[in-house]
């Protein structure tokens, strides 16, 4: 019996990075798993390697499709217990260089992205205390890094709103758990992303170039603590994962 047996989970952006980490541990514990992302071939793929998954194609802007994802979760595999927000995409840029359509796309995806999957899943999650929603945020809302001011809008935003949502679900007696993780650096595509495109120096980000990432599965084991019933007195609380990146 693993720490997930009998749930179901659904992963928004798991085609790649975080989300696909998650994926295979939730699964490996026992979820039933669903995949959601833009990326198909990805995937598809990824859903192939985990016994137990499916891949969806959604766009977590999309809120037709969100209540399309829900009810196919559910059609498929009976309930919904473990909702993880994890889609997201970075464009660099100080406040004078990035353009209003990039800071409109990282809050597009992330806060509104993050909205609409709380707003689409909760009616539709267990009750029962097996209820999760696990919100991807970042440092970057909690530190001040000057080429990523939208991205850090969205990341503050996403604390703010885990907050808010897990008062209300409370307040509902829904039994419905909303937390947010907040990684530093981790080995992903976003990571290899930013190396290849900012400079060695740039302010903030002396983590990423100088004092050694973090691993997926090192948010992945905190996905998992707050999906299971390990978790089950935390609600309301931002998990700060980053080797102390933001500490002093
Ligand atoms: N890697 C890090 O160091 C790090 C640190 C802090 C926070 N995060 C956050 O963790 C999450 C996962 O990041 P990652 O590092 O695995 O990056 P990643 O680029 O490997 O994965 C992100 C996934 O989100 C998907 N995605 C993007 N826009 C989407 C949309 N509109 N709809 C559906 N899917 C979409 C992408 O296709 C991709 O598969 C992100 O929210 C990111 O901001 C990452």
């Amino acid at each position: 019996m693993g720490k997930m047996s009998g749930k179901v989970a659904l992963i928004t952006g798991g085609a790649s990075g975080l989300g696909a980490e998650d994926a295979r541990l939730l699964a490996a514990e026992g979820a039933k798993v669903v995949i959601t992302d833009m990326q198909e071939e990805l995937g598809e793929k990824v859903a192939a390697e985990i016994p137990g998954s499916i891949y969806l194609f959604h766009d977590v802007r999309d809120e037709a499709g969100w209540a399309s994802v829900v009810a196919e979760t559910i059609s498929r595999f009976g309930r919904l217990d473990t909702l993880v927000n994890n889609a997201g995409l970075v464009r660099f840029g100080t406040v004078e260089d990035l353009s209003y359509d990039d800071f409109r796309l990282q809050i597009d995806v992330m806060v509104n992205g993050t909205f609409l999957g709380c707003k689409a899943a909760i009616p539709h999650m267990s009750k029962d205390g097996s209820g999760s929603i696990i919100n991807m945020a970042s440092v970057g809302g909690i530190k001040g890094i000057s080429v990523i001011p939208a991205y850090s809008a969205a990341k503050a935003g996403i604390i703010g709103m885990t907050r808010s949502i897990a008062v209300h679900c409370r307040e509902q007696g829904y039994r419905i758990r909303v937390n947010s993780i907040a990684p530093g650096g981790i080995v992903t595509p976003m990571t290899a992303q930013a190396l290849a495109e900012l400079p060695q120096d740039a302010a903030g980000l002396d983590q990423v170039h100088n004092h050694g990432m973090g691993q997926p599965i090192d948010i992945a084991n905190m996905v998992l603590y707050l999906a299971c019933e390990d978790g089950r007195h935390l609600t309301g609380t931002n998990i700060v994962i980053d080797n102390g990146e933001t500490m002093g």
